[in-house]
């Protein structure tokens, strides 16, 4: 990729769920930047799978489950002791769980679930931002769950909702810091994550759950990873400077 414009240059990244889809196309795109990036991700393999495709120099990977706060200080340590600093939080780790009419709905999962994304993001802010430079940028991946509702879905909408007080009262506290916080929200991606959203969706309802989306989707498509990635750059970097406490919306239009 040819960048004239290196909008992360010499900076520390984090990313969660860093060996996913939408994590490992954030961390590529960080890199083309300038970036050092941190992929943390409760997935050993899937880890060194995205890595080899990254440059060493630049790259580390760490193994650890966001929702534990021992392991959450190891990887703010790791990235500390390999990087010197931190500048971006890319919080981005997700799990779905089932979707079920709410008198069924298991109680496990709805608490992993919340787990993942409500104390993972408030996990890894608590631990990062003591180390974190002033005039850095923390990024939460919510979703367009994160403001609509939709029968059956308990835990992951709850939790993608809880992400945006977080985000809000984050963006307050760290504001005198210049350190900016805000949440996206992607809308149906094109992978499989969400692939595995509508199938539980479309078994739950008798539907065709790909069909089911695209109708609520006004641009008629699922989104690209690529797509989310420039937007996360666009919230990690200098070019949304005077952007905190928001919620960015990249859905295709389907929270409209
Ligand atoms: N795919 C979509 O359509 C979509 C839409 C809106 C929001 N999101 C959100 O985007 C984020 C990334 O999802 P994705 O599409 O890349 O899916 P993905 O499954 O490819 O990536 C999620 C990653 O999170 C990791 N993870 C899960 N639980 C973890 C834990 N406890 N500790 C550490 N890592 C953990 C998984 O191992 C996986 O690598 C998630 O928060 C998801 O909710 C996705």
């Amino acid at each position: 990729m040819d960048i004239r414009v290196r909008k992360l240059n010499g900076k520390t990244c984090i990313v969660t769920g860093g060996a996913g889809n939408l994590g490992h196309a954030a961390a590529r795109l960080f890199l083309d930047h300038g970036a050092r990036v941190l992929l943390v991700d409760r997935d050993a393999d899937a880890l060194a799978r995205v890595a080899s495709d990254l440059p060493p120099d630049r790259v580390a990977t760490m193994r650890a489950d966001v929702a534990d706060a021992g392991q959450t200080r190891a990887y703010v340590d790791a990235a500390l002791k390999r990087f010197g600093k931190i500048d971006v939080l890319f919080s981005n780790a997700g799990n779905f769980g089932v979707v079920a009419p709410i008198a069924d709905y298991p109680d496990e999962t709805f608490d992993s679930v919340m787990a993942v994304h409500v104390r993972g993001a408030y996990l890894a802010t608590k631990h990062t931002v003591p180390h974190m430079n002033d005039g850095g940028a923390i990024v939460i991946t919510s979703s367009v769950a994160g403001v609509r509702g939709d029968a059956g879905v308990y835990a992951y909408i709850t939790a993608k909702h809880a992400q945006v007080g977080l985000m809000r009262c984050l963006a307050k506290e760290l504001a005198p810091r210049r350190i900016r916080v805000n949440t996206i929200h992607p809308g149906p991606i094109d992978n499989g994550f969400q692939l595995a959203v509508e199938q539980g969706l479309g078994t739950a309802l008798g539907v065709d759950g790909t069909a089911f989306f695209n109708d609520m989707i006004p641009l008629g498509r699922h989104g690209a990873a690529e797509e989310i990635a420039r937007s996360v750059l666009y919230l990690a970097s200098d070019d949304s400077s005077f952007t905190t406490g928001t919620t960015l919306m990249v859905d295709g239009g389907m929270s409209v």
